[in-house]
């Protein structure tokens, strides 16, 4: 607004309204004049602060100092203009990064002439000539006693509210992620939990202090905890949540649920919409602009206190939580291969050259095929392993996640490629394995340590070598010291130090395997006993289509085949840890958990590769009657 603009609607010349607002008026009729002022009076015509202040008009300008980290910055500024604009004033805003730059904005904003201020502070701001027109702005109780007018909400009680929706929906395992300056959402969510009894996992909270950090650690942190729902700090942490979710193949709301703090537009679209809590940073500011330019009217001082509270937003993101997994945790740290199996007649000799009946490739490795075993199994499983960025790579990654592995330990190795196995079957099913490790090697301690989390309540940790023996070395006294038994299959074998023997639960050797441990003329059991004597708890010995051999404190004993026809025995042994520790995850006793195991793995070897082969639930469960009739009750085989 300019002068041509006020004498444009004041219907005068420029001169005429040059003339009323520098006194030179007396030529100019009394009407005329009182029409200049009334539109230079509603259109708030600031320059002339001289002319206004001599003629005593008001500014009708009111003042908002917002610190730019407030979460709800757009939303105060939106309710306070749309509040002062209908009350005929201007607003102008102006930021601050620091709490101690108020004051000196204070004195910008009093020379521009507004006439009162809202401030978003905590403290009392020393407001000069604007003393007594200030309305303080406030996401916490926590304010200066001394403080007169003040408007605020609890951010704290956003995080309550959210706890208590998913509380009420049957959530109790119940994540939290936020930004750092937002901490006050996770003490109310940490009084929420409280207040419902439930335990609150150190895993389950994270304070990124970026949305990049959130996204790398914070989501697959807290997420892979088994959580049921998750309070997002934000809707940007929401995104990166949903985003995660998608990569995993998990549904919001079926398999976790979502709430967010703070509402937004994007919140309608992700998904089939994100429930939130919605703060009230608009009403706020919108009643404590009417309440100040009531104070400026009025001219009264004011003193008072009003909060504001959040409200629920609903949308789809919140349902019951999905049925438990009924094990403990699974941890599987080990190799991943891409494996190319080739059908050949009998497995080649030295100096022979064969032509193989077919080559298949599938995904496997001892590490990825135990996982793949544990999901389709229905247990809850960890991997911990190293691929190429490659399309092996991308292909194992793929048909880990489709058979609800948690991957939040795997990596990518940017020079290696993943490793390769090279298996010919013969006619029997019978195969020879040769072993490319390719990025296997860069397993480390560092990626260990990165997923030391993941140990801190598994009850089992499925082990294989073909990893360096340093990983598995270290991996065994992490598993001591978190109370995790170790499965321990000692496939291509470097031995593994006499001294952690002690340390492992469960060792599963093939025959050949037993007699690279324990070499010379004794028998298995022998050989077995001298292992448990070494400090190993229980041995079990899997002899293919025959069975499998069990010595522990109590049991010396023989487990039959199940008599299904093999095609290809690779993964075999796999298959039979990962089923395995399934059952015992689910509190089994070692007898029925072997009879599971050795049908399980009697189901794989009758189909072709071994991920693709390895049996799910229902599959085993065929079989339940007979497998607790064959090695429960009658024929245990002999003791
Ligand atoms: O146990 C079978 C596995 O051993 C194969 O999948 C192959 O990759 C090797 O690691």
């Amino acid at each position: 607004m300019n002068i041509r603009d006020i004498a444009r609607l004041a219907g005068v010349s420029v001169s005429t309204v040059s003339k009323v607002m520098n006194g030179k008026d007396k030529d100019i009729g009394e009407e005329t004049k009182k029409r200049v002022l009334k539109i230079i009076e509603e259109e708030h015509y600031v320059p002339y602060f001289k002319f206004r202040e001599k003629e005593g008009l008001k500014s009708h300008l009111i003042g908002l100092i917002l610190k730019r980290s407030n979460r709800e910055r757009e939303n105060i500024v939106f309710g306070a203009e749309q509040e002062a604009r209908r009350q005929g004033y201007g607003l102008i805003v102006s930021y601050v990064d620091e709490e101690e730059e108020i004051e000196e904005i204070v004195d910008g904003m009093i020379k521009k002439k507004t006439e009162g201020l809202l401030i978003d502070s905590g403290k009392r701001i020393p407001g000069g000539a604007l003393e007594n027109a200030i309305v303080y702005l406030n996401q916490t109780q926590k304010f200066d006693e001394r403080q007169k007018a003040v408007f605020y909400y609890r951010l704290s009680e956003a995080g309550r509210l959210a706890v208590e929706r998913l509380v009420e929906a049957g959530h109790q395992k119940i994540a939290c992620i936020i930004r750092l300056n937002d901490k006050s959402i996770l003490d109310g969510y940490r009084l929420a939990m409280q207040r419902n009894n439930l335990q609150c996992s150190k895993v389950w909270t994270y304070e990124g202090n970026s949305i990049e950090d959130i996204e790398k650690y914070g989501i697959p942190q807290c997420l892979s905890e088994d959580v049921t729902a998750v309070v997002c700090g934000s809707q940007e942490i929401a995104c990166c949540v949903c985003k995660w979710m998608e990569r995993s193949r998990t549904v919001i709301p079926d398999e976790l649920s979502v709430i967010t703090i703070g509402d937004g537009k994007l919140l309608e679209i992700l998904g089939c919409g994100i429930t939130a809590v919605k703060l009230p940073g608009e009403n706020m500011s919108c009643d404590a602009a009417g309440y100040l330019i009531h104070m400026l009217q009025e001219e009264k001082q004011a003193e008072v206190m009003r909060k504001f509270s959040p409200v629920l937003k609903e949308r789809n993101s919140i349902v019951h939580p999905p049925q438990e997994k009924q094990g403990g945790k699974i941890i599987v740290v080990g190799s991943l291969n891409m494996d190319v199996t080739i059908e050949v007649s009998r497995i080649p000799v030295n100096g022979e050259t064969q032509l193989a009946k077919k080559v298949y490739v599938f995904p496997g490795g001892k590490g990825g095929n135990q996982a793949v075993g544990v999901g389709k199994l229905g247990g809850q499983v960890y991997m911990i392993g190293c691929l190429g960025n490659d399309m092996d790579g991308k292909q194992l990654y793929s048909s880990l996640m489709e058979n609800h592995v948690h991957m939040d330990g795997v990596l990518l190795d940017r020079l290696l490629p993943s490793g390769k196995a090279y298996i010919n079957v013969d006619e029997k099913g019978e195969s020879a394995i040769v072993v490319y490790p390719g990025a296997n090697r860069k397993l480390s301690v560092t990626q260990i340590n990165r997923c030391k989390y993941l140990f801190q309540n598994a009850k089992y940790c499925l082990l294989s070598l073909e990893i360096p023996s340093e990983i598995a070395e270290y991996t065994i006294k992490l598993c001591k010291r978190n109370h995790t038994e170790v499965i321990l299959k000692p496939s291509a074998s470097d031995k593994i130090r006499e001294d952690l023997l002690k340390d492992i639960a469960y060792f599963v050797p093939n025959e050949k395997e037993l007699d690279t441990f324990v070499p010379g003329d004794k028998s298995l059991e022998e050989k077995a006993g001298i292992l448990r004597e070494k400090g190993i708890e229980t041995v079990i010995v899997t002899r293919g289509s025959r069975g499998c051999y069990l010595r522990n404190r109590e049991l010396s004993m023989y487990f039959e085949g199940t008599g299904f026809e093999p095609v290809d025995t690779t993964g075999g042994a796999d298959s039979f840890i990962s089923a395995l520790a399934v059952y015992l995850s689910e509190g089994r006793d070692i007898v029925q958990s072997i009879g599971f195991a050795i049908y399980a793995s009697g189901i794989s070897v009758t189909r072709y590769g071994v991920q693709p082969a390895l049996p799910d639930r229902k599959a085993v469960d065929i079989y339940k009657e007979e497998i607790h009739f064959r090695y429960s009750d009658g024929e245990k085989g002999s003791k």
